[in-house]
């Protein structure tokens, strides 16, 4: 999705806002564009279709050092240089850059012609700096106060970023429903749709919250509410350092973060202490367990439902975020759980509104400090997994199914329905389970040879039982995301109720194993697709014979307790779909289509 980077202060602006871009490229984009103001000259705007690279071939130092600049993901109109961002008004004093969707934007552009305003794109941004011209002249060129009154009259999702050619000593911003985050440097000010794209300028940001303006000057940032009045919110401190969004000789940010899992699940284990204590008894009364979220931290919900009935014994509902607005009952006071690795996504944002609507107690979980969801809900846990930049997330849906073993635990034994023991042991199965995801990642040969395999592969079936069902549906996702194989998560019993009729010899199974409840009927499981002759691959614990008759594909983790089997059997699916894609020559940390955070419902 598109990207925004503001800058003010003392140093060359475009060499600042081309080098933040960059940081954003991974986002996803189609066209680009820069404009500074100041340094001797008026209004001066470049835009470029295609890469960054594009961009900055065509722009010269200009000492100006005021500016914005802006990644574009087509929505309204195609991918071109016309419309790219930033956008001018019509007297080419005024550049905006947008992210977002002006839903009466046809409405606004009616009547904005009516008054003499010529449009020369086909987006819906493009109303923005026409709007605020109009506002300019009414409120007697004070641009903080003609933003305010412009963004009055937009609906729809809006982060936007505005300098003018007369005023090169100010930057004025405004957010509703679109990520935005304010950073403070000594004399200078940024401003970014993601904060990955600042930190190597400053680590104390201010995240703007919807129906806030902002204005940055070289010396403060000041930030108000659409009505006037001043926000006086503390700076966040943000402990991500720069390399930790670089590759760091990984070919893929992808491929990094996967190796990272040691690292990340320890930070969620012991930064989990912090977070444990604040959290309120008052959670104990839940009498019902909810968990809301989109794609893969969906199917890190669907671990959870597990580990909460079993530690709790309270019933639990896990809940695509999109559908739980058409959630029906009037008796449900579950406790919620909005599972979000950035805190961005606006269909579980949308849906902690529409819980604590309900009267319903609201705790977030994500990776990012800060961000909306933390905001929109009553208490957050943090899971530290560092920033991930792959759209296909990997150490986040760890660090989250690790998070619903701590919480799911932690909860069963304040409300006694677990002992210490018990407790305790859970506690020592994870550092098993971060081990284990160690032993993996020492020798990948075995896992890079099947990829290979089942990179040939149209359509593949992943299948698991009880815990590791949610791994099958999370490994296929993977896979389908980043390497385009058609891929479907199945519960193994399921199989034979239908889809067993599109198995054939060019049909891989892959078969989740583990060595609890589930294992005899697994095995028969994949005794049913061998018989109709589909190659199948088993993911099996170290030392297991049994599965060796039904097949000679085979990749093993090491033995552990195999409640704990989904973390380190995903990081095993994680790299399957890593090499599968890689082997295809597909993007991988730029899937086709996709986009990091889903800003829009
Ligand atoms: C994960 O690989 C996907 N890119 C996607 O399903 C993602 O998990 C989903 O959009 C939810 O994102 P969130 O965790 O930031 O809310």
């Amino acid at each position: 999705m598109c990207g925004i980077v503001g800058y003010i202060g003392n140093r060359e602006a475009t060499t600042i806002l081309l080098e933040a871009l960059k940081k954003l490229e991974y986002r996803g984009y189609d066209s680009s564009g820069v404009a500074v103001v100041g340094g001797g000259s008026d209004l001066r705007v470049v835009r470029s279709l295609g890469y960054i690279s594009n961009l900055e071939s065509r722009i010269k130092p200009t000492g100006a050092t005021t500016g914005i600049s802006h990644t574009r993901w087509a929505t309204h109109g195609v991918p071109s240089e016309e419309n790219a961002h930033p956008h001018m008004d019509g007297s080419s004093s005024i550049a905006v850059v947008h992210n977002g969707i002006i839903d009466n934007h046809l409405a606004l552009k009616q009547e904005l012609s009516g008054k003499g305003h010529t449009f020369l794109s086909q987006t819906d941004s493009e109303v923005v700096p026409h709007l605020i011209q109009e506002e300019y002249e009414d409120n007697g060129g004070d641009l903080l106060e003609a933003v305010r009154s412009a963004v009055g009259k937009l609906k729809g999702s809006y982060a936007i970023v505005v300098v003018h050619k007369d005023h090169p000593d100010m930057v004025v911003s405004a957010r509703m429903r679109s990520p935005m985050v304010l950073g403070k440097g000594v004399n200078e000010g940024f401003v970014a749709s993601d904060v990955t794209a600042l930190l190597k300028y400053t680590n104390r940001f201010l995240y703007m919250e919807d129906g806030e303006i902002a204005l940055l000057t070289r010396g403060d940032i000041h930030v108000e509410t659409l009505e006037g009045e001043t926000v006086d919110r503390e700076l966040t401190s943000v402990d991500w350092a720069e390399e930790d969004a670089e590759k760091g000789g990984f070919d893929h940010f992808m491929i990094k973060e996967i190796f990272e899992q040691p690292q990340s699940l320890h930070q969620t284990l012991t930064g989990w202490r912090s977070d444990e204590e604040g959290l309120s008894r008052e959670l104990l009364r839940a009498r019902m367990m909810r968990v809301i979220a989109c794609g893969t931290s969906y199917h890190a919900g669907l671990v959870g439902r597990c580990l909460f009935e079993k530690f709790t014994s309270l019933p639990t509902q896990v809940d695509m975020a999109s559908e739980y607005r058409y959630a029906n009952s009037t008796l449900d006071d579950s406790l919620v759980l909005l599972m979000t690795q950035s805190g961005e996504t606006a269909d579980t944002i949308a849906a902690a509104r529409e819980a604590r609507r309900r009267g319903m107690k609201t705790i977030a979980v994500t990776n990012v400090v800060g961000s909306t969801i933390t905001r929109e809900s009553e208490t957050s846990l943090h899971l530290r997994s560092g920033p991930e930049i792959g759209v296909a997330a990997s150490k986040t849906f760890t660090s989250q199914v690790m998070m619903m073993y701590l919480l799911s635990s932690h909860m069963g034994y304040q409300m006694g329905r677990i002992s210490k023991d018990e407790h305790d042991a859970i506690q020592t199965n994870l550092r098993y389970v971060i081990r284990a995801v160690e032993g993996i990642l020492n020798d990948v040969s075995r896992i890079k040879e099947q990829a290979r395999w089942l990179s040939k592969a149209r359509d593949a079936f992943y299948i698991g039982r009880y815990i590791n069902f949610p791994t099958a549906l999370e490994g296929a996702l993977k896979m389908k995301e980043i390497s385009y194989i058609h891929c479907e998560g199945y519960p193994a019993g399921e199989l034979k109720h239908g889809p067993l009729a599109l198995l054939t010899e060019e049909t891989p199974i892959i078969a989740l194993i583990s060595d609890d409840h589930t294992y005899d009927k697994m095995l028969g499981n994949v005794g049913e697709c061998s018989a109709r002759s589909s190659p199948v691959l088993a993911i099996a614990p170290e030392g297991d014979r049994e599965v060796k008759r039904y097949t000679d594909r085979v990749i093993t983790y090491p033995r552990i307790d195999p409640l704990f089997s989904p973390i380190p059997i995903s990081v095993i699916l994680q790299l399957l779909a890593y090499y599968a894609a890689k082997e295809r020559g597909c993007e991988i940390d730029k899937p086709r289509n996709l986009a990091k955070s889903v800003t829009v419902e």
